[in-house]
């Protein structure tokens, strides 16, 4: 298979990103985050999460992040709900697009939202009508497609009907998510030949955490499969509560520079990227965790 000519960039940043960190977060340096990865040509942006904040306290601000950040006209500024009070808050904050998110596995998903993965679904499905009659899009989340922290290693079998789910009840898009890093390239390939037999290729998504290093390789994978949405965080912020000692998302700048190098186009430019990583980082305190922004801010 060929590779994609254009790859769309989904930025996770400030709310994958943003959500683990125990320190408090300004909103201030929060909108100025999404303000700087519009800036840096980004055309999709998950800015916060409509979650209970005694759940992931960081995120209880995400409808003054709404509020005070500069929308462009053709980005995407998306938030998670996880049910329908996190829709309907969404909905009260002018969200126009939002996310679920499920699992691939039980014990996961009774520990990131308390349920089991067929109640989740159920109660997205009130969701999906809502966003239905408000003329919204509703994108879908499977996690622990490559593992899980509490059972082991999940196969694409387990994957494929909570993606279908998704697909059948709406979800114009269901990203992947290997939650806690696990997965190599081999795996990766094999899962998207599998969940594509029953979701199409060009309505699925990776979502790759960095944890074991293996992320770069695993969009390469990807690629190699026909999929050409991937979720990333600007400097490699983040994790999730839910998985202890996952590390972030694969660096947005380090996907824009291996997109580059494969002649793929994103629309964005990797100079203002790192900026913005650049000064999300100093806001955190802590070392810029893409390769690309740290040797490019070295020279
Ligand atoms: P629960 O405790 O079972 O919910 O939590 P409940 O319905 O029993 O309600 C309990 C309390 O929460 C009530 O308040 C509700 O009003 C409140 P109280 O009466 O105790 O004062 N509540 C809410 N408050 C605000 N917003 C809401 C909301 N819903 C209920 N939407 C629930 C169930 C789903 C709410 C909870 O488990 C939760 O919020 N979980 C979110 C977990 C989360 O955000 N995890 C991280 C995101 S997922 C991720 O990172 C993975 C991903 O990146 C992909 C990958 O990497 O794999 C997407
Ligand atoms: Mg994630």
């Amino acid at each position: 298979m060929s590779l994609p000519k254009h790859v769309r960039l989904v930025e996770v940043g400030p709310r994958d990103g943003l959500q683990n960190e125990a320190q408090p977060i300004s909103v201030a340096d929060k909108v100025r985050l999404v303000n700087d990865l519009t800036e840096a040509g980004l055309a999709y942006i998950e800015v916060g999460s409509f979650v209970s904040p005694k759940w992931v306290p960081q995120m209880a601000g995400s409808a003054e992040v709404f509020a005070g950040i500069q929308q462009r006209p053709g980005v995407t500024y998306a938030a998670l709900a996880p049910n329908l009070r996190g829709f309907e808050d969404a909905l009260a904050a002018g969200v126009k697009e939002v996310a679920v998110f499920a699992a691939a596995s039980e014990a996961f998903s009774q520990r990131n939202i308390n349920c089991s993965i067929s109640e989740s679904l159920k109660r997205f499905e009130p969701i999906m009508d809502a966003a239905r009659s408000h003329g919204m899009r509703v994108r879908g989340y499977v996690s622990c497609v490559l593992g899980c922290p509490y059972e082991g290693k999940v196969s694409a079998e387990q994957v494929a009907p909570v993606a279908r789910a998704l697909h059948d009840m709406g979800c114009y898009e269901v990203s992947l998510g290997d939650t806690i890093g696990t997965g190599t390239a081999g795996d990766t390939r094999r899962l998207f030949e599998v969940v594509s037999a029953q979701v199409p290729r060009e309505q699925l998504a990776g979502h790759f955490h960095d944890t074991y290093g293996q992320a770069l390789a695993n969009v390469y994978a990807s690629l190699l499969e026909g999929i050409s949405v991937f979720d990333s965080s600007v400097a490699g912020l983040g994790g999730c509560p839910y998985a202890k000692g996952a590390t972030g998302n694969i660096a947005s700048e380090d996907v824009v520079y291996l997109l580059q190098g494969l002649g793929i186009e994103t629309g964005i430019d990797l100079g203002l990227l790192i900026a913005a990583g650049q000064r999300i980082s100093g806001v955190l305190g802590r070392d810029n965790g893409s390769r690309v922004a740290r040797a490019c801010s070295a020279q």
